[in-house]
C-alpha cells in the first residue's frame, strides 16, 4: 500500500500577513515574520486509493485530537491536493486523513499547520511516484503551500521564518527555544475567517499605509531581536497586532475578535510589564486568544504568567526545551 504519514508545526506571526494581492494565490501585501510552534502540530496521512475521487477523513489515533472539518473546509483542503497533483503530473487518487495534537476546540486550529502538512505529505508521496528535480526544494514547497493557505508557507522553516513574496525562508535570529503560552479566551468557532478578514481589511481607511507600516516594523523587529533589544521587540510586536486589530475594527463592515477576556489578559500583561520592566512578547492572531513568547532565560516569569492566567482561563503552556548538547 502506498502510504505516507507526515506532520508540520503551526506558527505565530509577530509581523502579520494581513491583506493579499487578489488573484495571485495568496501573495501578501507585506512581508511577515513568524516563530514556529513545534508543539502544535497537524499530522496528515496520505494513502493511494482506487477510483477517481480524492477523499478526506479525520485521522483517528489515540494520541491525537479528532478534527471536524466543514464541507467547505474539506473542499478547500482537497483542492490544494488537486493543485499539488497537477504540479507533479499525478493522476492517482488519495485518501487524506488529518488530525492535530492539540485540542480542536480551543480556537487554535490554524490552517498553517494543516496546509503545510498536506504539502509535505504530497511531496513525499509524489516524489516516489513521479519524481521532479524541484520536488524536495523547500522554497518550492513553501511557495506551493502558500497557494493553499498563505501562513502555511512559513511552517516549513524553524524556528524563525521570513515570508516576503513567493515563499518563506529561514531567518537567523539569536533567540531560540522560546517558551510559549496561549491564553485560550474564546474557544468557539470564529465568525469571520482569516481569509475573509484579508479581503475586509482593504476597506479600512487605515489600510492606506498599512503595507509600509508593516514593512518598517519588520525591519525594526529583526534589528531589535538581533541586537537583543527585547524591550524594543516587545513594543514593535504589540504595536503590530494592535494595528491589525484596528484594521478589523475600522473595516466596512467593521468586525472584531477582541473580547472582554482578551482585553483583560492584555491589561494584565501591561501591568506585569510596568511592574517588572520585562516580560514576554505578546501577540494576537485573527482571534480572541492571546499568545506570549518568553526568552529561554525567562522560565520563572513564564511559570508566573502561566499560574496567573490559569486562575481565569484555559492556558496552554509549552516550555522551550534546549536539547542536551554532548
Ligand atoms: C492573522 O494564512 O489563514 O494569522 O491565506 O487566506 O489561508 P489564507 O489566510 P491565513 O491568514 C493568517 C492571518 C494571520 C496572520 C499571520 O499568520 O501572519
Amino acid at each position: 500500500m502506498n502510504q505516507v504519514l507526515v506532520s508540520a508545526p503551526s506558527n505565530i506571526a509577530l509581523i502579520k500577513y494581513m491583506g493579499k494581492i487578489e488573484g495571485t494565490g495568496n501573495k501578501p501585501t507585506n512581508g511577515s515574520l513568524s516563530y514556529t510552534l513545534e508543539n502544535l502540530k497537524t499530522f496528515v496521512r496520505l494513502t493511494e486509493i482506487a477510483g477517481s475521487e480524492d477523499q478526506w477523513k479525520p485521522l483517528v489515533r489515540d494520541d491525537l485530537e479528532k478534527i471536524e472539518l466543514s464541507e467547505k473546509g474539506q473542499q478547500r483542503f482537497l483542492k490544494h491536493l488537486q493543485n499539488l497533483k497537477q504540479k507533479w503530473g499525478i493522476n492517482q487518487s488519495f485518501l487524506v486523513e488529518s488530525a492535530n495534537n492539540f485540542p480542536s476546540d480551543c480556537g487554535l486550529a490554524s490552517s498553517a499547520s494543516s496546509f503545510a502538512a498536506l504539502t509535505l505529505a504530497a511531496a513525499e508521496m509524489f516524489q516516489k511516484l513521479h519524481p521532479q528535480p524541484w520536488g524536495a526544494d523547500k522554497k518550492v514547497l513553501s511557495e506551493l503551500s502558500r497557494q493553499g493557505s498563505g501562513s502555511s508557507c512559513r511552517s516549513l522553516f524553524s524556528p524563525w521564518a521570513l515570508w516576503q513574496a513567493e515563499y518563506a525562508e529561514p531567518m537567523s535570529i539569536p533567540q531560540t527555544h522560546l517558551h510559549h503560552i496561549v491564553v485560550v479566551v474564546e474557544d468557539s468557532k470564529k465568525e469571520v475567517s482569516s481569509s475573509e478578514a484579508h479581503k475586509l481589511v482593504t476597506t479600512s481607511p487605515r489600510f492606506t499605509g498599512r503595507p509600509e507600516r508593516a514593512e518598517l516594523r519588520l525591519k525594526d523587529l529583526v534589528q531589535a531581536l538581533c541586537w537583543n533589544d527585547w524591550h524594543m521587540a516587545r513594543q514593535i510586536v504589540w504595536d503590530e497586532f494592535m494595528d491589525m486589530h484596528r484594521l478589523f475594527e475600522t473595516s466596512v463592515p467593521a468586525f472584531s475578535y477582541m473580547t472582554s477576556g482578551s482585553k483583560k489578559v492584555l491589561e494584565d500583561c501591561q501591568g506585569f510589564w510596568s511592574k517588572w520592566q520585562d516580560g514576554p512578547l505578546v501577540t494576537m492572531d485573527a482571534g480572541a486568544n492571546v499568545h506570549m513568547l518568553f526568552r529561554n532565560d525567562q522560565k520563572k516569569s513564564f511559570e508566573t504568567y502561566r499560574e496567573h492566567f490559569k486562575k481565569d482561563f484555559k492556558v496552554l503552556a509549552f516550555e522551550g526545551v534546549k536539547d542536551n548538547v554532548h
